[in-house]
């Protein structure tokens, strides 16, 4: 059996924020939603989340029943957090710490650390840094034994020196944690019970520990600020930048494109550079994306180009399309193929079919429209009185001419022409011309005033 304990109760002062720590995002999801969906891969009988401060907000933002929440009421320390949770944990168990605020760590690297545990007693993961500073030292003997842990506030000048250090990550059996754990103190410069003193009682006991050296300092990165937040955050963006890129994927440059959800990518697509791909994104073959643009829980058919500074929100646009510049496509629109939304053009919640083209400074809201229809510049239909939405529908081969004001509800009939500036009231007829329009005049002779000349 093996259960994962997952360490979230930190308060994290240095993030400053009313947020619990873990809780914020990396990559558009909380860090410890990171840890868990690793968790998650590695198939852990159960999974135990040690929680404190804030807990009602970190259950809501997991909502996972599997999840054996455990609450520490005092913060007294890692090794009083993981011992929460031990009670609830089978003493045949393997047991594997995980710290919620260290959320790139990878299912491989945590896989070894658990095979590992076959020949030792106990299983941990170091990593050498150029800058100790802050982390727990893992101090070896002569024979590169580790003899123990010791946290950075009790370790005198020459123990600061050494520059490999605990990323806090561990796996042993449970009857062992369990034994190790009962008997901490606190007597530390800190005042807390620290888990990181089971490396010395196992030690003592003249158990095999066992230290894998992180090959990727990434990975093992802990967030406590906000600067850290967007160190890990700026690492794994490039890690799915790369990933992208391994998949065939175009980036005009990897370090200005950021995807925060989980998205799948055909051939030939290309993203210039500041794109947001957040949600579920579906781009099919030869997508192409410009420059600044936000594509959030969209699908978009191939052969698309979607052109800078757009932004597209929960959409399925069909293929061969032409989006933007500057579009806004809002949530519940339905583009056909061969669709075309040009410049300053907004479309929320309508459906427009094959072949249509609004080009140029539109709203277009609650509608239908059917193919072939063109749709003139500053044409906006008036969807709402105040009080509700109503809808508009456009047939077959409508052509509306430029600044017409459709409101709604209303129904304009395939093949209907209306003539540019009309404001249109009632259902139009098919394939006739309707136009509401006030007469031109021509006042013969005005003057147009001059300003007086000043003395
Ligand atoms: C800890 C390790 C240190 C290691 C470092 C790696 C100990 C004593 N020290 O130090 O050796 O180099 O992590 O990042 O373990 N937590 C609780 N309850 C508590 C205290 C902490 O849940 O009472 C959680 C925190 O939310 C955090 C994790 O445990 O996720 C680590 O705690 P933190 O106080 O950040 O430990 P460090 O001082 O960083
Ligand atoms: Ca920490």
């Amino acid at each position: 059996m093996l259960e994962i304990v997952i360490l979230a109760a930190g308060q994290g002062m240095r993030m400053h924020s009313l947020r619990p720590k873990v809780l914020h995002p990396v990559g558009g999801k909380s860090m410890l939603l990171h840890v868990l969906k690793t968790a998650a891969n590695l198939s852990a009988d159960r999974v135990h989340v040690v929680y404190g401060q804030g807990g009602d907000m970190v259950k809501a933002a997991v909502e996972d029943d599997s999840i054996h929440w455990c609450h520490q009421s005092e913060r007294l320390g890692t090794g009083h957090a993981v011992l929460q949770a031990m009670p609830a944990i089978d003493i045949e168990s393997t047991v594997l710490v995980l710290y919620a605020d260290v959320p790139l760590i990878r299912m491989e690297t945590l896989q070894n650390l658990i095979l590992e545990l076959g020949q030792s007693t106990l299983s941990l993961l170091s990593v050498k840094l150029e800058n100790p500073s802050g982390y727990g030292r893992i101090v070896r003997d002569v024979h590169g034994l580790v003899q123990c842990i010791k946290e950075e506030n009790d370790a005198d000048v020459e123990t600061r020196k050494i520059n490999e250090v605990n990323t806090g990550i561990l796996a042993a059996r449970a009857k062992d944690l369990n034994r190790w754990l009962e008997n901490l103190d606190n007597n530390n410069t800190q005042g807390e019970y620290y888990l990181t003193d089971c490396i010395a009682r196992c030690a003592r006991e003249g158990g095999r520990i066992h230290v894998a050296v992180s090959a990727n300092p990434a990975e093992v990165m802990g967030v406590n600020d906000k600067l850290q937040l967007a160190k890990v955050e700026r690492t794994y963006q490039l890690g799915r930048a790369n990933a992208m890129m391994r998949q065939g994927v175009t980036l005009a440059d990897p370090s200005r494109v950021d995807i925060r959800g989980d998205i799948s990518v055909g051939q030939d697509v290309s993203l210039d550079i500041n794109v947001i791909l957040e949600g579920q994104v579906r781009l099919a073959d030869n997508v192409t994306v410009g420059a600044h643009c936000i594509l959030k829980n969209v699908d978009i058919g191939k052969d698309t180009e979607v052109r800078p500074f757009s932004a597209i929100e929960n959409a399925v646009i069909g293929e061969r399309c032409i989006i933007g510049p500057y579009a806004r496509i809002r949530p519940e629109t339905h583009l056909g193929n061969d669709v075309h939304i040009g410049n300053f053009v907004e479309v929320k919640k309508s459906t427009i079919d094959d072949n249509s083209k609004i080009n140029h400074l539109s709203y277009i809201g609650d509608t239908q429209i059917g193919k072939r229809v063109n749709v003139g510049a500053g044409t906006i239909t008036c969807n709402y009185d105040g009080a509700s939405k109503h809808s508009t529908q456009i047939g077959d081969d409508v052509f509306i001419g430029s600044d017409t004001q459709l409101i709604a509800p209303i129904h304009i009939q395939e093949g209907s022409t209306l003539g540019a500036g009309s404001t249109i009231t009632r259902d139009t007829p098919a394939h006739e011309l309707t136009l509401s329009r006030s007469k031109q005049v021509t006042v013969p002779g005005w003057q147009r005033p001059g300003k007086k000349l000043k003395k």
